[in-house]
């Protein structure tokens, strides 16, 4: 079975370069109506240009694939998802995926590079997936991509602004994915590795010719497409591997409410420490439940 996205209309936000133009290469192959969205500025983020997304739209026509070019701002979401419904009449997927980088140790980094990348990154996703939200929810169904990164997950030298906002958008695809559920609208999020113009600034070329963006892109389809069970994940991919992360706590130790010294806390670190037997917590409601088990609240 070839999977499909005949009558799917596919929105791939920063599709002009790198990883959003190879997951709309693959969507406009797979048969989607895909719009290539990108603003064409720098990797700063300085400047535009029309012509980086209708050299995409171009290569996927030139393909047998239908697709129309969009030079907007993710911060302008609301004309992005304009630009599918006056094209294709609908909008299935959103993939997140635009992004710049202004890399600076944190004593350094000004206003303007944490703004800039805040703007780009998280209030680009809201503003996109916000004005898509209530077309897939009206219509049952909606798929949507955030792409986060390891520097969000795990931390990075120099990356204070982008970190911040990266595992940010891990926390909106949750929530969406939440409040999605019952209206068959999923969310995941991705952090991959692939050779781009944005890692070229921090990867030697040797690493960088190991790292296709194409290796990402059928991890992307895959959680775009109907048959997908999968909401609220986050996975790393990339040169041919995928992984799923969750969360994982340890048993803890437990006090008494009432009252409890910073002694005690220090008496019982090596236990708040202690990974031996883990639990995997999934939901809000997994915590409140590890709170009621608290054995003084009997006393
Ligand atoms: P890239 O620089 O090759 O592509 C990003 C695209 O986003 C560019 O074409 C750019 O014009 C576009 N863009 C920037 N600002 C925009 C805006 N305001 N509105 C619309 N489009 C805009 O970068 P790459 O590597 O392909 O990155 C894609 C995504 O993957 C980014 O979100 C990045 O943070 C993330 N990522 C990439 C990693 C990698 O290894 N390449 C690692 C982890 C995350």
């Amino acid at each position: 079975m070839a999977l499909s996205f005949e009558n799917r209309v596919v929105v791939v936000t920063g599709a002009g370069n790198g990883l959003g133009r190879s997951h709309a290469l693959l969507f406009g192959s797979l048969g989607a109506n895909v719009v290539v969205n990108d603003l064409g500025g720098s990797g700063a983020g300085e400047g535009s240009d029309a012509s980086v997304a209708d050299g995409v739209v171009a290569e996927i026509k030139a393909s047998g694939g239908d697709a129309v070019a969009n030079p907007d701002s993710v911060t302008d979401g609301d004309k992005i998802i304009q630009c599918a419904l006056d094209n294709f009449g609908r909008v299935d997927v959103v993939i997140n995926n635009a992004g710049i980088l202004r890399d600076k140790s944190f004593h350094k980094m000004t206003d303007e590079d944490w703004d800039l990348v805040y703007q780009v990154h998280l209030q680009g996703a809201f503003k996109v997936s916000r004005a898509a939200f209530p077309h897939m929810r009206d219509q049952g169904y909606g798929r949507f991509v955030m792409t986060t990164s390891a520097a969000g997950i795990y931390g990075n030298f120099g990356q204070a602004n982008y970190s911040a906002c990266k595992l940010a958008l891990h926390g909106l695809s949750q929530t969406i994915a939440v409040e999605g559920r019952s209206k068959g609208i999923h969310s995941n999020t991705i952090a991959p590795i692939a050779a781009s113009r944005m890692m070229g600034t921090v990867m030697s070329e040797d690493a960088m010719a190991l790292l296709k963006p194409e290796c990402v892109s059928p991890l992307v389809a895959w959680l775009s497409h109907e048959s997908c069970e999968s909401t609220g994940d986050l996975f790393e991919v990339g040169a041919g591997w995928m992984s799923r992360l969750r969360w994982q706590r340890s048993q803890g130790a437990y006090f008494n409410p009432a009252g409890f010294s910073v002694d005690e806390v220090a008496d019982a670190w090596d236990n708040v420490n202690d990974f031996d037997n883990p639990v995997y917590p999934d939901s809000i409601g997994y915590t409140f439940k590890s709170l009621q088990a608290n054995p003084h609240l009997a006393d």
